[in-house]
């Protein structure tokens, strides 16, 4: 028998505090906020820490039902709302271990229906940022498919700030006024009447990442002036902003260390979210907290859609310190691909629509040209075709948003890059409106198996091997609880575009991957 009790905490609705505590204490091992858009399809799978542990769902709103065998809340809501529904945790002897509020909201208004895709400015402007070159690469985006493909908003990254660190009456960072003679509105403008959509960049700290770089000077971030920021940017038509964390300047003023809390980090962002909802609510926040404080668990709380999960990530396979792990006390920077994979491998529980984990700027492209993205490498910079089509591959199976950073302008575009990153069917498996982050399945030997539910009721399953070999796959029905034994499914390589037979319970689908590719098979039922 369900308990039905006041589930924890939730009579504190409303409060945000007590949502951030609550999202953050949450025993369960998953997303406890989630969103939806009216009458589209949702899927919430629940997942606890102890795989002994069984979970149930109850208290759902009309629409929606429990997948006991899949672990997942699916349907759909047509009514706009807020909405509580239960989690129910049972220990193996039956007993109950705990029970859950999960908060969903259902409205047509979310920040980020599908993941955000566009361009980034930092990777190849680096502080070579002016308004003449974002009006070139304006111009790039549309002729060269790329705004038509789905990237569409263009991101102004660090070093917009005028460089001695002044601020205008309100707080917010005066603009530098070499590199935007004309200010950022005329900037919008014109980005605008491309049928684009414009994105801006501050930071969390006093200054920014850029400041002191060279050539930088010092550039201002938006702390203690959040609301005013927000209000800046929302007067200066921006769409999207992406908000760093360099916390330079406040508690540790020692550079890059982090010292800060989890709280601190929360305050900090929710500032800035609650400034854009008070200044019309017109504004994405993208969150580049570089995934030190888990923001995947209170991202939402604070006004955010997406959320970076790592630090920089690199034009190569492996970043240069400890693996390019993220560390709390350690600022290490030099993501890889690799390290990428192996920090997102664990987070799929909690992405979602509305809440998705970014992996960071794509480096699909750049192939060893880029400014910081080539720093921090171990080994080669710049990647293979194999790891481009694993990146770009992994970024679409994971919903991540997808920044792309090679220069568009550029008339020697790789034409292996250029179709990667204009394809169809992968761009598709991206902006699935489920919004699922591909499941990770298993890692046999050097490959990793994943699965992504996607809103038509079929899936993908990509396979990468992260090894330096070539590697045989078998993908089997059995491992799939996606899939149906007694079904037979069509496989479609949607890397390579072509149909690639058929997949049933008494037949794997096996094949050979080269080191570092990934084969993506999107799934139909027969
Ligand atoms: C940080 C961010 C990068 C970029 C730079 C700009 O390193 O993580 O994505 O915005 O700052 O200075």
């Amino acid at each position: 028998m369900l308990l039905c009790l006041a589930v924890a905490g939730f009579a504190a609705f409303g409060s945000e505090n007590a949502a951030w505590v609550l999202a953050l204490q949450s025993r369960l091992a998953c997303a406890n906020t989630v969103f939806s858009l009216p009458d589209t399809p949702f899927m919430h799978k629940i997942r606890v820490a102890d795989s002994t542990q069984t979970v149930e769902a109850y208290n759902l709103p009309e629409g929606l039902r429990w997948n006991a065998r899949r672990r997942l809340v699916e349907g759909r809501v047509a009514t706009p709302g807020e909405y509580v529904y239960s989690v129910e945790v049972r220990n193996a002897d039956g007993s109950v271990a705990f029970a859950e509020g999960i908060r969903l909201t259902v409205s047509s208004h979310l920040q980020q229906p599908v993941p955000h895709m566009g361009w980034q400015s930092w990777n190849v402007l680096e502080m070579g940022i002016s308004e003449e070159a974002i009006r070139e690469v304006a111009d790039a985006l549309v002729s060269g498919g790329y705004r038509d493909a789905g990237y569409d908003c263009l991101g102004i990254d660090d070093a917009w700030q005028a460089k001695d660190g002044s601020r205008d009456a309100d707080g917010v960072a005066a603009i530098d006024t070499v590199r935007f003679p004309n200010g950022l509105r005329a900037v919008t403008d014109y980005i605008h009447s491309k049928g684009l959509k414009a994105g801006i960049y501050t930071d969390g700290g006093t200054l920014t990442c850029a400041s002191g770089k060279q050539g930088g000077g010092t550039l201002l971030g938006s702390y203690g002036y959040e609301p005013a920021h927000a209000k800046a940017f929302t007067e200066w038509g921006f769409d999207k902003l992406k908000e760093d964390w360099f916390w330079k300047g406040h508690g540790d003023d020692s550079g890059r260390l982090d010292p800060a809390s989890t709280e601190l980090a929360y305050n900090l962002y929710s500032r800035m979210g609650n400034g854009i909802k008070a200044a019309g609510n017109k504004i994405l926040l993208s969150m580049c907290e570089w995934g030190i404080h888990e923001p995947w668990k209170w991202g939402p709380e604070a006004g955010a859609s997406s959320w970076r999960m790592s630090y920089d990530h690199r034009d190569g396979w492996m970043g240069s310190f400890n693996g390019g792990q993220n560390s709390p006390t350690q600022n290490n920077g030099g993501i890889g691909l690799r390290n990428t994979i192996d920090l997102m491998r664990h987070l799929w529980p909690y992405a979602g629509v509305n809440r998705f984990n970014d992996a960071d700027m794509l480096v699909v492209g750049i192939r060893g040209k880029g400014t910081s993205s080539n720093d921090l490498v171990y080994g080669t910079k710049g990647m293979s075709d194999a790891e481009y089509e694993t990146e770009f591959a992994m970024w679409c199976m994971w919903s991540s948003p997808l920044p792309l950073t090679l220069d568009v302008r550029s008339t020697s575009i790789n034409s292996h890059d250029k179709a990667l990153l204009l394809n169809k069917e992968l761009i598709a498996l991206n902006q699935d409106p489920l919004g699922q982050q591909a499941e990770w399945i298993k890692t046999v030997g050097d490959l990793d198996y994943y699965c992504k539910d996607l809103a038509d009721g079929n899936v993908a399953i990509a396979v990468v091997n992260l090894g330096d070999d070539t590697a045989t796959y078998s993908i089997n029905v059995a491992d799939y609880d996606a899939l149906d034994t007694s079904a037979t499914y069509s496989l479609r390589d949607v890397i390579n575009h072509y149909d690639a037979g058929t997949l049933g319970a008494s037949s794997a689908k096996t094949g050979s991957l080269k080191s570092h590719a990934t084969v993506v098979y999107r799934l139909e039922r027969q």
